[in-house]
């Protein structure tokens, strides 16, 4: 493995050696036992040209853990601003030699066209609606922490399965992993074509919902919508909102996910995100540290 550009790309081989790899480095740091100079000398390139809270973040943290350093480029006090290209761009600080590079791009299929540029391991942040690999990887790692494998889980995502790369590197993950996925979603946000086989589709959560043992709300993203795919956010919420009431009705025993950002009354409700019983959101911001600990090591450090 040279890059990590999507999941599409990993056979369940390699993607069961990612997760154990997740799993040596989440013990390490539970018993803090870490190497924290496992990549010291290695220096690693955010190029993050879309936001990020969780995500950037978390790389930096994963990386510095491990003793590299980090150089956060930031596209907007860059020369794009000057009108160089994005291939200038990219040319430019492939020539300068870093050992790593994580980009965050609104085109799809950005960090394939970098990974043929540049001469260093290429690691997707998340592109377009295309692909978000290691927000995959993490979910993958809660649900097995909180759930004991993937094999024959039930994984139901509710929300906007149609903009969503999350949705699609889950889908992706989840089924050549062995586990059963449904999306939920208004028909408007449910393309026809899902990025993975023997996905189930429904329109309403009473019908998708029962038999759930993972529940996987997905933000609305307004911002790769030409128009108006939902009536307001209040019917959005009375139709796909989870609550307290709905788990209760139609999936208790379910665990609830989301990769954020939440949005509070779209997703679920308060009471839903903040149930020590039922969510597992923060566990997933802290599993990002070993999964992203575990890309890196794989990627940068020869394997035994
Ligand atoms: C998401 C993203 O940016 O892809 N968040 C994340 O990385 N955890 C999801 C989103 O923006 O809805």
């Amino acid at each position: 493995m040279k890059h990590l550009l999507g999941i599409s790309d990993l056979s369940a081989t390699q993607i069961a050696a990612l997760l154990e790899r997740t799993r040596h480095h989440a013990q390490a740091l539970k018993h803090g036992d870490w190497d924290p100079a496992r990549l010291k000398g290695k220096i690693i390139l955010h190029l993050f040209f879309e936001d990020s809270t969780r995500t950037l973040t978390s790389f930096e943290v994963a990386a510095k853990r491990l003793g590299a350093q980090v150089v956060n480029w930031n596209p907007h006090t860059s020369s794009l601003s000057k009108g160089e290209s994005f291939i200038d761009t990219i040319d430019t600080l492939g020539a300068m030699g870093a050992d790593a590079l994580v980009i965050r791009h609104s085109e799809y299929g950005a960090p394939i066209t970098v990974a043929q540029r540049v001469k260093c391991p290429v690691i997707n942040g998340g592109d377009s609606w295309r692909e978000h690999p290691t927000q995959a990887l993490l979910d993958a790692h809660t649900m097995i922490e909180a759930k004991g494998g993937l094999e024959n889980l039930t994984v139901t995502i509710i929300g906007d399965i149609a903009h969503s790369r999350v949705a699609a590197s889950n889908m992706i993950l989840l089924t050549k992993m062995g586990a059963h996925v449904r999306v939920i979603a208004p028909a408007t946000l449910l393309p026809e074509k899902l990025p993975a086989p023997d996905i189930a589709k429904f329109t309403s959560l009473a019908e998708g919902l029962p038999g759930s043992d993972i529940v996987m709300t997905i933000r609305l993203q307004k911002e790769r919508m030409d128009r108006g795919l939902i009536p307001s956010p209040e019917a959005y919420f009375a139709q796909y909102g989870l609550t307290s009431a709905v788990l209760d009705q139609y999936a208790p025993k379910a665990l609830v996910m989301d990769p954020g950002p939440l949005v509070r009354g779209m997703q679920m409700e308060d009471d839903v995100a903040e149930d020590p019983r039922r969510s597992l959101i923060l566990k997933q911001v802290a599993n990002g540290i070993p999964t992203r600990m575990a890309v890196l090591d794989m990627l940068l450090t020869p394997q035994a």
